[in-house]
């Protein structure tokens, strides 16, 4: 066990950084006010001399055959695929691969099927694999390379090496990995970046869960893997590869394996760290590309929250996650027949919203459903993607409703763990005139209250740094943290966690709007405290606000031409 005077100063810094990086009406979180264009990272990178195994380009007429979106939240309905290259082509293409070019002017960007703070991507991709029968991979550790769709082989291990890594996983599972390039977002956003890079973590744990689950595969977050883990087995602490480039940092190691391997009944989801010896053999290639032209911008804080969120080997990694009971009945259909992989492929965040297209209730109620992870259920049985936090649910929402058919604009809140909170835990706590009422007609497993009625339209505009986009949509929220008892109960590790709650509830979010019909915008710029005065929260850090969002009739910007995502490769 960490000493106790190390924990309580390292909860110290986080939550130092946590206060130094709110929006204030007054004052934004610090950076450098201006983009130095000049220096700007690379969002592509690569491992030079690491050899490039290109994954096969699929359209959506070919095989593996998309399900039906609805059927993604139906429990054992999709087949397990085997695992080949073209199911891991079709992983990869639905989770961090690119969807389309945008241009404007002559400047072209690419966006991806992950959505990131600003498009500056600072999440990179592992694959970590052993020998199965139909697939022409070799054994060992891949890095996900986006611009070329394909998987560079960095560390080339015997089948009997990759067998042992794996033996802690399910049968026939392989390991996805994750890090963050945090001066990606720095180069932008200053000091907050960090927040932002855990946000664009947990948008990509929803890709990768539901790019899972198109292929009928499992996965689940090894949470309890220390960082010094992660970072040997995706060789991020081999310093002659990255002499010349900037860091990349350890998030997460995740289990992915067939739905038609059970799972033990309590997964262990720590990650124990191989041995030296196995580290140390096979054969490591390629050095990681420099991004910018000139050395980042330190921002020390950053530095000190990412040491004081380190998870080390040491540290408890008990985090409860599930009491057996009843199976959960599965949330409404909507009859929608929409392929998943469209829904994934099309998905984009609106950069303006019409001001007049509401929803109807129904399909909001849905909506806020596919946001509920059920913690009353073993974490496996949990419908996806909640199956993939093993952690019972931390973040609630506050919900600015501005137009949706049947239900009454004004402020709402959504318990999303009714079976550990009561409205009683949060009441006390809230505005005392707010009247924590049931909308008629909400469906009893949806935890909904009304807390004050009216129009919010302005006050969701102001509070999410006068965007309007928070304005003219059919609803905005707030993505509400328990902060304090999650950080006193877990440590400062957890801090990265709740960001990945928050990115993940955003992307099944992101994918619901467009599934309705409609487009959503995830909102990392919002008054922090402005947040916390309006819902009355005290003592204050009881309940942090994290990540606003924002679905709404979307409005196009005619200006920009739309270009394939992969033609690059064909010039
Ligand atoms: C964590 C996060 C925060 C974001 N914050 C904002 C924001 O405050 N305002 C905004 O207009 N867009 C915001 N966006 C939308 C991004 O700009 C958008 O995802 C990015 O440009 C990529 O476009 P795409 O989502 O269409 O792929 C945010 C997205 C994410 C993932």
């Amino acid at each position: 066990m960490i000493a106790k005077h190390q924990a309580n100063e390292r909860l110290a810094q986080v939550r130092q950084y946590h206060q130094q990086t709110k929006h204030e009406f007054n004052h934004y979180a610090r950076s450098l006010g201006y983009l130095d264009w000049a220096n700007q990272p690379d969002p592509f990178r690569r491992f030079h001399d690491a050899p490039l195994v290109p994954l096969p380009h699929l359209s959506l007429d070919e095989e593996p055959f998309s399900p039906s979106y609805e059927a993604l939240f139906q429990k054992s309905t999709i087949p397990s695929q085997p695992v080949t290259l073209n199911t891991l082509s079709r992983f990869f293409e639905y989770a961090l691969s690119l969807t389309a070019w945008k241009e404007y002017n002559g400047t072209r960007w690419a966006l991806r099927s992950n959505p990131s703070s600003g498009n500056l991507h600072p999440t990179e991709g592992y694959l970590f694999i052993g020998s199965h029968r139909d697939l022409l991979l070799e054994p060992g550790l891949y890095h996900y390379a986006p611009k070329e769709h394909g998987l560079e082989h960095r560390w080339r291990v015997s089948s009997e090496t990759a067998q042992l890594i794996l033996q802690q996983l399910p049968a026939e599972g392989f390991l996805v990995g994750l890090t963050s390039i945090h001066w990606r977002e720095a180069w932008k956003y200053g000091e907050r970046a960090f927040r932002y890079c855990q946000h664009d973590i947990g948008h990509a744990i929803g890709t990768m869960r539901i790019a899972a689950a198109t292929l009928g595969w499992n996965m689940v977050i090894l949470s309890g893997t220390s960082d010094e883990t992660i970072e040997a087995l995706l060789g991020l602490d081999r310093k002659e590869d990255f002499q010349e480039s900037e860091r990349e940092y350890p998030d997460l190691l995740a289990a992915v394996w067939p739905t038609t391997v059970q799972p033990p009944p309590n997964m262990n989801v720590v990650f124990e760290k191989p041995s030296n010896k196995i580290l140390l053999s096979g054969e490591w290639k390629g050095t990681a590309n420099r991004l910018s032209k000139d050395e980042p911008v330190q921002w020390e804080i950053i530095d000190e929250v990412q040491k004081a969120s380190w998870k080390s080997t040491q540290e408890s990694e008990i985090i409860s996650f599930s009491s057996p009971s009843p199976a959960q009945s599965p949330p409404d259909v909507t009859g929608n027949t929409a392929l998943a992989g469209q829904i994934i492929h099309q998905r984009r965040s609106a950069v303006a919203f019409d001001g007049h297209t509401s929803l109807s209730v129904d399909r909001f109620y849905t909506m806020l459903l596919r946001t509920m992870p059920n913690c009353q259920i073993p974490l496996h049985e949990r419908t996806m993607p909640w199956d993939v936090l093993p952690w019972n649910p931390t973040v609630h929402l506050a919900i600015f409703v501005h137009r949706i058919d049947g239900l009454s604009p004004g402020i709402y809140w959504l318990n999303r763990n009714p079976h550990e909170r009561q409205v009683t835990d949060f009441q006390p706590a809230m505005q005392e005139q707010f009247a924590w009422s049931k909308p008629e007609n909400c469906p009893a497993q949806l935890p909904l209250y009304l807390l004050e009625e009216g129009d919010a339209k302005n006050l969701a505009m102001q509070l999410s740094c006068g965007q309007e986009i928070a304005r003219n949509s059919a609803f905005t929220l707030g993505m509400i943290a328990e902060f304090d008892e999650s950080l006193e109960t877990f440590g400062p590790w957890f801090y990265k966690r709740l960001f990945w709650e928050t990115g993940l509830i955003g992307q099944i979010l992101y994918l619901e709007a467009e599934a309705a019909g409609i487009r959503s915008t995830g909102i990392g710029c919002f008054f922090d405290d402005p947040v916390h005065r309006v819902l009355g929260f005290h003592p204050q850090t009881t309940w942090q606000s994290l990540y606003h969002f924002t679905v709404g009739g979307p409005l196009d910007d005619g200006r920009l031409s739309t270009l394939p995502p992969y033609d690059h490769l064909s010039r």
